[in-house]
């Protein structure tokens, strides 16, 4: 497919490699790879689209983790955040777990460390912790079940009257609180970088040139957008709803690397990509997850590294409340 249509500047080049490889040779080094390694490649909706293609499987978080609890590969590649290839690593323990750059981080996780996670919820001991599988593995581990967007509602809801803290995303908190009628929710005052830069001025603009389109957006949008949305999803919960919607025209409020299997499930449809704030910039791409690239996925199949590894103390403590979650999930 094309280039992603992009808003504003396309993200700084990837660093000179010391690989002299066309891209059609990096991609048959990657499928040969693969196959030698017995591995298995996941990626997030967010990865660049020649990543995608490549991949054996491509879907939201929860799928990502669903997938990986049940693969029989040796390798798990994964091609997204550290979170995620994270979580894989604490469901396949014995497995070797590769991201293509380690560095692939999340500003949720990232604004949630765990020795101030685990003060802060000294002040709710009778609390339930629901945490979104944005999270280090510590924070897991101090966590009852863990959540996606595509269930975050639904946990929540089924957790009864418990109180209840949620973490790290305030946006992903306050849309939760609101869809499962718990105005009482404790949140974290967490953000994703590329949902909080969205702008409602410009949205507005977009709708007035666009008077048949549906916004459709990721619940870590602020509500000066969430409250323009016709429909609200993890994911693959937005290309299952362009997809299936009668609408021809769809304002896409989450990451601009959606737009790729989106357009492949909704051919013909017009998808145009939520302004950010400032139209100078491309902040509707996730910079961590454009940290992968076609080359530093086939170093890291070449090499197996760099490897996620989580110490085996959290890993035991993490790893109930995301299988919470997948039983939860059926
Ligand atoms: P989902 O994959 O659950 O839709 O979440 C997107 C996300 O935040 C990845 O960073
Ligand atoms: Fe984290 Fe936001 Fe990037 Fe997702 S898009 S990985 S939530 S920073």
């Amino acid at each position: 497919m094309d280039k992603l249509p992009v808003i504003g500047n396309a993200p700084p080049p990837a660093p000179v490699s010391e690989l002299d490889m066309t891209p059609d040779e990096l991609e048959a080094g990657i499928v040969r790879l693969k196959a030698e390694r017995n591995a298995v490649i996941l990626a997030h909706y967010y990865q660049e689209s020649e990543i995608q293609d490549l991949a054996d499987f491509v879907g939201d978080s929860l799928q990502l983790s669903q997938a990986a609890a049940k693969t029989q590969a040796d390798v798990i590649v994964f091609c997204g955040v550290h979170f995620m290839a994270e979580t894989a690593k604490i469901l396949n323990p014995t497995k070797i777990v590769v991201i293509p750059d380690l560095e692939a981080g999340c500003s949720l996780a990232d604004g949630c460390p765990a020795p101030l996670f685990e003060r802060w919820l000294k002040q709710y001991p009778d609390h339930k912790v629901v945490s979104y599988i944005n999270c280090s593995a510590e924070v897991k581990a101090l966590s009852d079940v863990i959540c996606t967007s595509s269930n975050a509602v639904k946990i929540v809801k089924a957790l009864g009257d418990h109180k209840i803290v949620f973490a790290p995303d305030r946006h992903l908190g306050a849309f939760v609180a609101k869809q499962a009628n718990r105005p009482d929710l404790v949140t974290w005052q967490g953000t994703c970088i590329v949902h909080e830069t969205f702008s409602e001025k410009r949205l507005l603009g977009l709708l007035a040139q666009h008077p048949d389109a549906e916004v459709i957006a990721h619940p870590e949008c602020h509500e000066g957008i969430l409250r323009h949305a016709h429909h609200i999803a993890s994911t693959s919960g937005l290309i299952d709803y362009a997809k299936k919607s009668p609408k021809q025209t769809f304002i896409v409020a989450t990451e601009a690397g959606i737009l790729h299997k989106m357009q492949q499930a909704a051919p013909g449809k017009t998808l145009i990509p939520a302004p950010p704030d400032d139209e100078s910039c491309a902040c509707n791409m996730c910079p961590h997850m454009r940290r992968n690239t076609l080359e530093k996925l086939y170093l890291c199949l070449r090499d197996l590294k760099p490897q996620v590894d989580v110490p085996e103390h959290v890993r035991v403590k993490a790893l109930k409340p995301i299988e919470r979650m997948l039983e939860m999930s059926v």
